[in-house]
């Protein structure tokens, strides 16, 4: 099978490795995009080895980022004339960074890129990202998941030269990381495990990473969201990060294609989304990759593909997360929308393929 494997320049992982992050960066100003919860610890550890450089924080992005924040952080960039950005924090916090380091050299708004008016030519400035969640594997991919609230088109900015000139997933950054984000950025990571090992566009490669990152993730979600425990805070950075490693070569399912239209026409944070979708699309999925799930079953609860199934809507239980979308108001009226907007690459990769009126049906299960 031909394939290509295309990751970050250079990708550390380990307790303490974030320490690295100034001695990678090239010199001239810089610009961090933080999360809510990190701008503290940027401010105590970073800051000051950044001595004699320009430095502008930016540390109130909002979730699942809108064009008008990442517009923002854009032009206090320029304001610095920034040669190197950093993403430190959520999934948000990492693709508002990326989209601004690619766009940094550019003219035009954020909107010309998203709505691919403006091409991106090729590499930016100089990026560097640091989850603080294990979950969305930002950090790994090359490309940013951006929301525009005029529309509700949620979709990604994305080019091959937007891969982080390095990741540093240092598990210490997860560890004050709450239980109910610990949850749903753990139920994404999971998801995206499991959809990249049963994408149609599996590689060899792929599989081995999700397969590896799913035997970390799956065991250790509940113990990381009940006792914040350090080995299962590092299982789950450690499953994030080759979830993400997976699903960059192998795309990913219909929770991801389903999801994203989903999520932002009803504001429900992605993990939610991820975890009220799976049980639901792999008992869908079940007779297109019968074998293949089988096989993750035995490897993850030595059990049949519907004991998988029931294990994950336990999980979901005990995590505390929702089983459907009944708090968040879906209704017959939002399917239109939803079943329009679903059909992303990771709808294509999906083990079995669906009509619009089984979107809606799969829709009309979850509704509550
Ligand atoms: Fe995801």
């Amino acid at each position: 099978m031909n394939c290509e494997f295309k990751l970050p320049d250079e990708i550390l992982f380990g307790c303490g490795e974030r320490h690295k992050l100034v001695s990678k960066l090239p010199a001239g100003n810089v610009l961090v995009v933080a999360g809510r919860h990190s701008k503290e610890r940027v401010e105590s550890e970073l800051l000051p080895e950044l001595k004699g450089r320009e430095v502008r924080i930016v540390a109130d992005v909002r979730p699942e980022p809108p064009l008008e924040d990442v517009e923002r952080v854009l032009a206090a960039g320029r304001e610095i004339h920034a040669a190197n950005v950093i993403g430190w924090g959520g999934g948000s916090a990492i693709d508002t960074a990326k989209s601004a380091a690619a766009l940094l050299p550019l003219d035009g708004s954020v909107a010309d890129y998203f709505y691919g008016r403006g091409k991106i030519p090729g590499k930016g400035c100089f990026f560097a990202a640091l989850p603080t969640t294990s979950g969305t594997g930002a950090e790994i991919t090359p490309n940013a998941v951006l929301l525009d609230p005029e529309t509700g088109i949620k979709q990604s900015l994305r080019h091959d030269t937007m891969f982080a000139d390095t990741a540093i997933v240092d598990p210490e950054l997860t560890y004050d990381c709450p239980p109910g984000v610990t949850a749903a950025s753990g139920f994404d990571a999971l998801t995206q495990a499991i959809e990249s090992f049963l994408s149609k566009k599996a590689t060899p490669s792929s599989e081995a990473l999700a397969l590896k990152a799913a035997l970390s993730i799956h065991p250790a979600l509940l113990p990381a969201v009940r006792s914040s425990s350090i080995p299962e805070r590092i299982a789950m950075a450690e499953g994030s990060m080759l979830a993400a490693m997976a699903f960059t070569q192998s795309s990913l399912g219909a929770v991801h294609g389903i999801g994203h239209p989903l999520g932002s026409l009803l504001h429900v944070p992605h993990g939610v989304c991820c975890a009220v979708l799976l049980p639901e699309l792999l008992r869908w999925n079940l007779p297109a990759c019968r074998e293949k799930m089988a096989f993750l079953a035995r490897m993850l609860i030595r059990d049949t593909p519907e004991a998988l199934i029931a294990a994950l809507e336990e999980l979901r239980r005990a995590a505390g997360l929702p089983a459907d979308f009944r708090g968040y108001g879906l209704r017959e009226e939002h399917f239109d929308f939803i079943v329009k907007n679903c059909r992303s690459g990771s709808m294509r990769s999906n083990p079995r393929d669906f009509s619009d009126p089984e979107v809606a049906a799969i829709l009309r299960g979850v509704a509550g």
